[in-house]
């Protein structure tokens, strides 16, 4: 593969570009826009650091919601900046493959096309998120063979199942890691009268949330405004508070997994539980997540290698099956500038 190949997987909270297999820039989908100057002022780490930090005219925006580009320009800006901080000060076009939904629309295709294209991409090709962490996690996903991939993201869990090459059903649900921290800031404020912040609440589900044995036992504190006297206050943590919090969406994802078994043709159900189930995303981070989709289903799960990259080093390898790609692929579409 030569440099000028790049697989993006621009997620709802992380952009991810691969060169020949590697991991080459990753950062979070965030950019920090300067209202005055009418200028962008920082992007990826940098934008994320001022979350909510920020004086009144500079505004940080993430231009995607739910895994699909909510905000075109900031979008663009935010893949340009990416795509120059890898290729740097040569005067090159590169190949671009990027991740999109299986459930987006015709419309928003396109604009992740225009996006890349306008980011000065030479070439564009589409591939299916689940088809990438598929391949990312080293499934050979062009067998007879069924496969079936739950990936926890920022933004959807998104749930199929490949066989040949192709989607044969598949589900999206509105139900992430950003979810996760609403629903943390949402139960202490209910519970514990206290407000918390995103990113504290962020910071809780990395440190705290364990779905399959949640202790009760108090194992730290959270820093807050107390919603009875305006005043700073501080409530406990135990990994059954961030369960307790987190626990309907996670049943979520369990009922969108059971939905997509039941359109799952028989031959390929029998493959999924010889195989197991592939946990991808950040959420397959989640302690004892695998252990507790497996006990929901009776399938058996396993957590993919690197869940954070796999998508992007998926992309990475469709390269090397381009050629199938296109053919084999319904859902590739191929575009050229
Ligand atoms: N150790 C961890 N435990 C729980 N959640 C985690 C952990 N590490 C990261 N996450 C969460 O994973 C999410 C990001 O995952 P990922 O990078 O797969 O999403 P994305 O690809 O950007 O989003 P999407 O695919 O929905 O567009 C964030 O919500 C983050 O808080
Ligand atoms: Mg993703």
């Amino acid at each position: 593969m030569s440099f000028l190949d790049l697989g993006i997987d621009l997620g709802t909270s992380n952009i991810i570009i691969t060169s020949g297999g590697t991991a080459v820039l990753n950062e979070p989908t965030v950019i920090a826009y300067n209202l005055r100057t009418k200028t962008v002022a920082a992007f990826g780490k940098e934008a994320y650091s001022m979350l909510g930090r920020t004086p009144g005219h500079i505004a940080v925006i993430k231009p995607l919601r739910d895994g699909v580009i909510t905000n075109n320009d900031m979008a663009q800006e935010l893949i340009r900046r990416c795509i120059l901080k890898v290729i740097g000060k040569r005067l090159i076009n590169p190949r671009i493959i990027m991740c999109v939904p299986t459930k987006i629309t015709e419309v928003e295709r396109r604009a992740v096309v225009e996006t890349a294209v306008q980011a000065g991409a030479r070439t564009v090709y589409l591939l299916d998120e689940p088809v990438a962490a598929l391949m990312g996690a080293g499934a050979d996903i062009l067998k007879p063979f069924g496969h079936m991939v739950v990936d926890i993201g920022g933004g959807t869990t998104d749930v199929a199942v490949t066989s040949l090459g192709g989607i044969v059903a598949s589900a999206s649900v509105k139900c992430g890691g950003n979810l996760f921290d609403s629903s943390i800031v949402r139960y202490y404020s209910e519970y514990y009268k206290l407000l918390i912040g995103e990113r504290s609440a962020e910071a809780l589900k990395l440190e705290y949330a364990n779905a399959f044995w949640p202790s009760a036992e108090e194992a730290g504190t959270v820093k807050g405004r107390s919603l009875i006297n305006g005043m700073p206050a501080s409530a406990p943590v135990s990994e059954a508070d961030i369960y307790n919090a987190i626990g309907e969406d996670l049943s979520r994802i369990v009922e969108t997994v059971l939905s997509v078994f039941e359109s799952t043709p028989p031959e390929l159900i029998g493959d999924i539980y010889e195989d197991g189930i592939l946990i991808a995303g950040g959420g397959a981070l989640i302690r004892g997540i695998d252990m507790y989709i497996s006990r929901e289903t009776g399938v058996k799960c396993r957590i993919a290698q690197d869940p954070l990259g796999c998508v992007a080093r998926g992309t990475s390898r469709a390269f090397h099956l381009r050629d199938q790609l296109r053919n084999g692929f319904e859902r590739i579409s191929v575009f050229s500038s």
